[in-house]
């Protein structure tokens, strides 16, 4: 089949290639996203695959549509940013892969959290410029403290399970109880609690209409002075504007993102040499105790492989008519 890749960087041409040694499949590789102004790349491509911050709208699905596009498979797990009504009221299929390596993620928000607690990022530097004192970066035992985990599927499930071989107390809100997590000590509570009894939270439930800004003004004031807020599932989860006041005032001691609201503008791309619009993440840089990670927490040699395997799988199903097992409809 013939695919048109959008938003694709060196790193998904080398893994998709990899995975099509055999020559199945025609590729053209294109570095813009996909949105609007740009449906005048695709020329007689039946798929076209995306990736989290290209946006397939209702208005880019009809254009897809009337270029002959039937298939739009997601090289990602998340689709808040494609209008699927749109797409089946036109027939077009969408795949997408659910899962990858679950861990790569969930060591992602383990390695945010030992990095802003033990502050690595500071140290780091400190070392390499002559300084080894230690003033200023002093952490806390992870150990015996209580975890908020906020969503246990695939990523939350391994997150809990790393967060107890460190001694914790895992605390764990999701709308199904995961019956492995039980017996292996992690506590089901409401969300309030989470939000009041936790000293770390890590957030790993998907970004919908009841989700968004979850962390809020009111949610963050129920919670404990100081607490360490990790967020590696989708930036609209967090009301960043809230999150700059509490940690200008120290309600939140520390923050780790690896997603942000605004990313889509930002995220995969190098303004190494421009001044940044976005004053908002312009001001959660500037804080030293905040960590941001431009959506890297899939980037594992493992998950890469997987997710070009899967999406090439959900391709070849679709052009052989078969169950499309990975369709979100
Ligand atoms: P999953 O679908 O396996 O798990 C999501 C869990 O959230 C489910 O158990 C679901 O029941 C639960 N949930 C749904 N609504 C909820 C609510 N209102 N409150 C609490 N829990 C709720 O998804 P997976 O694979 O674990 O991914 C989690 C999130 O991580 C994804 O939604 C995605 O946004 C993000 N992600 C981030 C990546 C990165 O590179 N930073 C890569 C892959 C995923």
């Amino acid at each position: 089949m013939d695919i048109l890749f959008f938003s694709a960087q060196p790193y998904d041409i080398h893994y998709f290639n990899q995975a099509n040694q055999q020559g199945e499949h025609r590729f053209r590789f294109l570095e813009a996203q996909l949105n609007e102004d740009n449906t005048a790349l695709i020329k007689e491509e039946t798929a076209v695959c995306v990736f989290v911050n290209d946006k397939v709208n209702a208005a880019v699905i009809n254009i897809l549509h009337e270029k002959g596009v039937r298939l739009i498979a997601l090289r990602c797990a998340g689709f808040n940013n494609v209008d699927l009504k749109a797409a089946a009221a036109v027939g077009i299929k969408v795949v997408r892969v659910p899962a990858y390596s679950p861990h790569a993620v969930a060591e992602h928000a383990v390695a945010l959290l030992l990095a802003l607690n033990r502050k690595i990022y500071k140290a780091y530097n400190r070392v390499r410029d002559n300084n080894f004192t230690l003033n200023g970066l002093e952490g806390f035992d992870l150990f015996g403290k209580t975890i908020g985990v906020v969503g246990t599927g695939n990523i939350g499930a391994v997150f809990c399970k790393i967060m107890l071989g460190f001694g914790c107390k895992v605390y764990a809100h999701d709308i199904y109880e995961n019956e492995e997590l039980l017996e292996a000590g992690v506590k089901y509570v409401s969300l309030d609690t989470i939000f009041g009894q936790s000293e770390v939270i890590s957030l790993h439930c998907p970004l919908m209409e009841s989700t968004r800004h979850m962390i809020n003004a009111d949610s963050i004031a129920s919670m404990k002075m100081g607490v360490v807020l990790i967020n590696t599932s989708r930036g609209g989860l967090v009301d960043t504007a809230a999150v700059v006041a509490a940690l200008k005032n120290g309600h939140i001691g520390a923050l780790g993102i690896d997603v942000y609201e605004q990313e889509e503008h930002l995220f995969f791309q190098n303004f190494s040499g421009s001044i940044i619009q976005d004053d908002v993440l312009s001001r959660l840089t500037t804080f030293p105790n905040v960590l941001v990670t431009a959506h890297q927490g899939f980037f594992t040699k493992e998950a890469l492989t997987q997710i070009a395997e899967v999406t090439l799988n959900n391709i070849r199903s679709f052009e052989k008519s078969e169950l499309l097992l990975n369709e979100v409809k």
